[in-house]
């Protein structure tokens, strides 16, 4: 009987421990899913007719709502008050009109936007040229690759030559890097010292997907070029890693055989003295 009694508040305490666990895992997770819902921009606009409301709709699957970039991170105001939301002395700047698009969406892509300016596109802002949106859409704005140099989309202005090349001049680099990553990640797995390579592989990454804005085919041509050669310095490094691999692999059978020999020896031998 007593030890009953004694188990039961154990139990309890223990379900518990468990119970409060599971509450604090789950609290932010929940607090953070449910966050952008709360602001007043979201749940005014929905009810809206599709103007005001589709804005909603196209961001709930974009890389910004992803990463907690909501209404008012981009046109300001105030996401708590919904009767001030939209006044400018809360810090709402509207909708862009198409020239001011660079500088609105510039604010948190600096290096971007400075590229795009400098660029035949830039130069072309307002008469003619792309914007930011052009390309990436306005709200639903995703993980951008490669795959946004297509026809369809660069040949609305001039033929898709030069596109073209930029793309072509950048799909193998694209590759490359790619496999590297995928390869780097297979020896971290086992084991590998992979600090050094990552590093220097992120920093290409960067470099390398720093090119576009530019839109000059000679600079995407040339840059390419050197990140290629940094890139095969990698490859090289990884390489001497698959040997040593190779070697090690050989010398771990040969060990086992030995072993193994060893062990059938010995075994022989014993048979022999039990017989004797
Ligand atoms: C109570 C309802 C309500 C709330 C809350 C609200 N809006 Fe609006 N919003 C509207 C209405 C109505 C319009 C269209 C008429 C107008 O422009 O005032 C509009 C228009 C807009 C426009 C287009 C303006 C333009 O120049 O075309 C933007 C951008 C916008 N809202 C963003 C926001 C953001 C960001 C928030 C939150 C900080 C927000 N709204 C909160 C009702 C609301
Ligand atoms: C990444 C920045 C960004 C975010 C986040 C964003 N918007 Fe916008 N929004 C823009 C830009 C840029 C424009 C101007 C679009 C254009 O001209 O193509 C715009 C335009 C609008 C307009 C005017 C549409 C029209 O046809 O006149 C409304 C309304 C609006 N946004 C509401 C919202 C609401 C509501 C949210 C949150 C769910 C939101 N936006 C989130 C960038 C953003
Ligand atoms: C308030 C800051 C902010 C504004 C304004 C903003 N963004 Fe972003 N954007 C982010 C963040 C944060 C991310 C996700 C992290 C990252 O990839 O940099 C992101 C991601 C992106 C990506 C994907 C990047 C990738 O790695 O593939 C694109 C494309 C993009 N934004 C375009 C735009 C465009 C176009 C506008 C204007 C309509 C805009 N952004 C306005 C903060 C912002
Ligand atoms: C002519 C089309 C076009 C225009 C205009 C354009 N982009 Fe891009 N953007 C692209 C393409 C294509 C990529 C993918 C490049 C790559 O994979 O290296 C990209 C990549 C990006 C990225 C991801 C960069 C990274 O490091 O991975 C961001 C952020 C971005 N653009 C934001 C913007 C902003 C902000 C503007 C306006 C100032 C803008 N883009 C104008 C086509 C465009
Ligand atoms: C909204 C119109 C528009 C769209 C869409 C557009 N461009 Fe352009 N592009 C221009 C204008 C304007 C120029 C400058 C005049 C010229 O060289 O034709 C230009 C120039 C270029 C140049 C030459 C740059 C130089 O320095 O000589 C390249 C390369 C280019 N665009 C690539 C692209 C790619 C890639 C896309 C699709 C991702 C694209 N463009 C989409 C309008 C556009």
């Amino acid at each position: 009987m007593r030890s009953r009694d004694g188990i039961r508040p154990l139990f309890v305490r223990l379900f518990a421990l468990m119970l409060a666990a599971l509450i604090t895992h789950l609290l932010p997770q929940t607090s953070f899913a449910e966050g952008p819902a709360e602001i007043v921009c979201i749940q005014c606009h929905s009810g809206m007719p599709e103007k005001y409301s589709q804005p909603v709709k196209l961001w709930r699957g974009s890389i910004h709502a992803e990463n907690g970039i909501a209404c008012n991170s981009c046109h300001g105001g105030d996401p708590k008050d919904a009767a001030n939301a939209m006044k400018p002395e809360r810090g709402f700047l509207g909708a862009p009109k198409e020239p001011a698009i660079p500088a609105f969406c510039g604010r948190c892509h600096i290096g971007v936007m400075n590229d795009y300016l400098a660029s035949a596109h830039g130069r072309a802002l307002g008469k003619g040229g792309p914007t930011c949106v052009t390309c990436h859409g306005n709200h639903q704005v995703l993980k951008a690759t490669l795959e946004l140099i297509n026809e369809k989309s660069c040949s609305r202005c001039h033929s898709f030559d030069r596109a073209r090349m930029i793309r072509d001049a950048m799909q193998q680099t694209d590759g490359m890097i790619t496999t590297a990553e995928t390869r780097i990640i297979a020896f971290k797995k086992v084991g590998s010292d992979t600090e050094k390579l990552e590093k220097e592989l992120f920093a290409l990454r960067n470099r390398f997907h720093s090119l576009f804005h530019n839109v000059n085919v000679e600079m995407v041509n040339k840059e390419s070029a050197r990140i290629q050669a940094d890139l095969k310095k990698i490859q090289s490094v990884l390489a001497t890693w698959d040997d040593t691999g190779r070697k090690r692999k050989i010398a771990g059978a040969a060990a086992l055989s030995l072993m193994l020999l060893v062990a059938l020896l010995a075994h022989l031998l014993r048979k022999t003295f039990d017989e004797t």
